[in-house]
């Protein structure tokens, strides 16, 4: 690819948004679609469809919600690829389905698995940690328009690692809340625990359960611990599940907040 490929950007959501913007600002020729209006505000070349976006595109990209948005999206527009397309997607859907997606595209047309670490301030930033799976080779220019890449293997890789990596970390902030209730129930005092925290193993997991400016919503995190203990016989991911998802008026809120829903 070169500065003169032809982007599809498909979903503008908290993610999708900023790294679309990025793209832009790279300076590719770019169309974006999102399912709902108003996201797509302020960009030059917007697409009534996934087909029209994806059409003459030379690489496309999905960043969008969870497995089923992306069988749906992607379904409506694969006839239309045409062959040399790149797909990158980009959005956080495990490996089975990424093998899925696969059986969807037409001969001729390239899965690349690019789901990323970080979250919508790293987004803005281009400071995304990208976890590659597939032949990447040809748009690793536009993955860096992301941030850093992390080359996996085959298709299918870099959304194993991801989820991996993200059941894990989800997992741990789902601990530094219980931790904050077993603190509260001896009556420790939060920035003692804290200050006791920054100081020991638990310092990197602490740090992102109090983080500020990261938007990873709870709907999502669940979604993924959900998608890993499918992967796998996990018990306790099984149980922090059972446990996101018993406060639906969190559902919206960043994963850090459940910690404050775990206290009371
Ligand atoms: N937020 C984070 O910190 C973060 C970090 C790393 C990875 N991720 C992963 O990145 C992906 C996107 O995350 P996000 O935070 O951007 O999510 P989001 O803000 O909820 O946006 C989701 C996007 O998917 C679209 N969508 C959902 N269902 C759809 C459907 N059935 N058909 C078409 N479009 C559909 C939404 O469209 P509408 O606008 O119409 O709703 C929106 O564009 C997820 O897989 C997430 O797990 C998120």
């Amino acid at each position: 690819m070169d500065k003169n490929s032809k982007i599809a950007f498909l979903g503008l959501g908290s993610m999708g948004g900023p790294m679309a913007r990025r793209v832009a600002a790279a300076g590719y020729p770019l169309t974006v679609w999102n399912r709902s209006s108003g996201r797509a505000d302020g960009f030059a070349e917007v697409a009534e469809s996934p087909a029209d976006a994806v059409q003459d595109a030379d690489v496309v990209v999905t960043m969008l919600a969870d497995p089923a948005a992306v069988r749906e999206v992607v379904s409506s527009f694969a006839s239309k690829l045409k062959p040399g397309t790149v797909l990158v997607e980009a959005s956080t859907i495990g490996p089975a389905a990424v093998q899925e997606l696969a059986g969807l595209l037409p001969d001729g047309v390239t899965l690349v698995d690019a789901p990323v670490m970080g979250s919508v301030d790293r987004a803005a930033s281009g400071e995304l940690s990208l976890f590659v799976g597939g032949h990447a080779d040809e748009v690793m220019p536009l993955l860096k328009v992301f941030g850093s890449v992390n080359r996996t293997g085959a298709v299918g890789t870099g959304a194993a690692v991801k989820l991996v990596m993200i059941n894990a970390i989800v997992n741990g902030v789902a601990l530094i809340g219980e931790a904050l209730a077993l603190a509260d129930a001896l009556g420790i005092p939060e920035e003692q625990l804290k200050r006791a925290m920054a100081a020991s193993p638990l310092a990197g997991i602490a740090g992102r359960a109090f983080a500020e400016g990261a938007y990873f919503p709870v709907r999502l995190a669940a979604k993924d611990v959900a998608l890993a203990a499918d992967a796998a016989e996990l018990p306790i991911a099984r149980a922090i599940h059972a446990r996101l998802t018993a406060y639906p008026e969190a559902a919206n809120e960043d994963i850090g907040q459940i910690t404050k829903y775990f206290r009371t």
